[in-house]
């Protein structure tokens, strides 16, 4: 397993942190909650000891999931979780940053992990109305406190960084969705580490579960899977037609390793940003122990091009134009 100190932090973590949205057992097809706790508890035995999760994945069903299965062992890990999203069974969910609902959101989150303090606490979403200096001012008051011990950003978007800019230092991690499948936000990756002085976290790095090479044209999700929608565009029309394009030429690539597709894609973020963390959802120990055998070896420089080309394929960029290939 390869570690890492956290920016700002006196926290060192596994370069795989386990990612607690399937464990909220809501949307993600059928889950069963003993499986995630057999996760949780390989992922301990492989040395995993960074978990991130949020209070409103299954409506706080995730956190509850994850407290259970760390059962004796939370001192020995990180918990990340994520405050902002008020979301209530029959209401509208609305974005939430004020420092009431953080008072409220942390006790609840800290009930439900069974804990006295967050390692993490993450802005999930910003509410475009509470001023980042307003929350970094309560955040501050709950560290002093003793609730929790950092703080992180999550889904910053420029107009949003310019704000939390004067806080440079004081957040640890920051996380977006990015993946060979998913290229958007690399530039707000880097420009956000360079703000900040954070540790990037990628959120969706095997696409969904797209970058498995287990999903095709034929594939079908059940009702109670998300990834039956539309709006989930890996799954779907050109989006789909690109991804299969990327997955054929990983499984290439992971087949001279002798490693799984899952794998190979974490492995080329690991790989593309060398001080970065991965966070993949995890449903059951088979996953995991799967997901872990990206760690300890690298992708060439011309396997990273090959992924990087096919990756930007619908953009038509040049090895020339990848900035990030210096590098290597
Ligand atoms: N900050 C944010 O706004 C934000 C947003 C979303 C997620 N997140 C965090 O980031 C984590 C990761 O994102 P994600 O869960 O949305 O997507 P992801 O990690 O790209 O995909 C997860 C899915 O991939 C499949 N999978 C995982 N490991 C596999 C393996 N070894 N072999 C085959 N399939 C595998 C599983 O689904 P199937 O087996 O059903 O295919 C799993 O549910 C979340 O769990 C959450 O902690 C953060």
């Amino acid at each position: 397993m390869e570690y890492i100190q956290l920016r700002n932090a006196d926290l060192t973590v596994s370069r795989f942190c386990m990612g607690g949205c399937p464990m909220g057992g809501y949307d993600w097809g059928d889950t069963k909650e003993e499986d995630f706790i057999d996760a949780i508890h390989t992922a301990l035995d492989l040395g995993v000891n960074f978990f991130d999760t949020a209070d409103t994945y299954g409506l706080g069903q995730s956190e509850k999931t994850l407290s259970k299965g760390l059962n004796g062992n939370r001192h020995d890990v990180v918990i990340q979780t994520k405050f902002g999203v008020r979301a209530q069974k029959g209401q509208n969910t609305v974005i939430d940053n004020t420092p009431v609902y953080i008072q409220k959101a942390l006790e609840d989150s800290l009930r439900r992990l069974n804990t006295d303090y967050i390692d993490i606490y993450v802005v999930h979403y910003w509410d475009q109305k509470t001023p980042p200096a307003v929350i970094v001012e309560e955040l501050e008051k709950q560290k002093q406190a003793g609730k929790i011990r950092y703080y992180g950003l999550s889904n910053a978007r420029p107009e949003v960084l310019a704000l939390y800019k004067p806080f440079q230092g004081q957040f640890v991690t920051s996380q977006h969705e990015f993946s060979l499948c998913c290229r958007k936000w690399e530039a707000e990756i880097r420009q956000t580490v360079d703000a900040m002085d954070v540790t990037p976290l990628t959120w969706g790095s095997l696409g969904q579960g797209m970058l498995s090479g287990k999903y095709d044209e034929n594939s079908k999700f059940s009702e109670n899977d998300r990834r039956r929608r539309e709006v989930y565009t890996n799954f779907h029309g050109e989006k789909l037609k690109h991804n299969l394009r990327i997955v054929e030429e990983l499984r290439k690539v992971a087949a001279s390793h002798d490693k799984s597709c899952s794998a190979t894609a974490v492995r080329f973020i690991l790989d593309l940003f060398p001080n970065g963390i991965p966070i993949v959802g995890i449903k059951n120990a088979k996953q995991l122990r799967d997901i872990t055998t990206a760690q300890d070896w690298h992708l060439t420089w011309q396997e990273m091009t090959r992924l990087n080309r096919v990756s930007h394929a619908d953009k038509n960029v040049t090895p020339t134009e990848m900035p990030w290939l210096k590098e290597f």
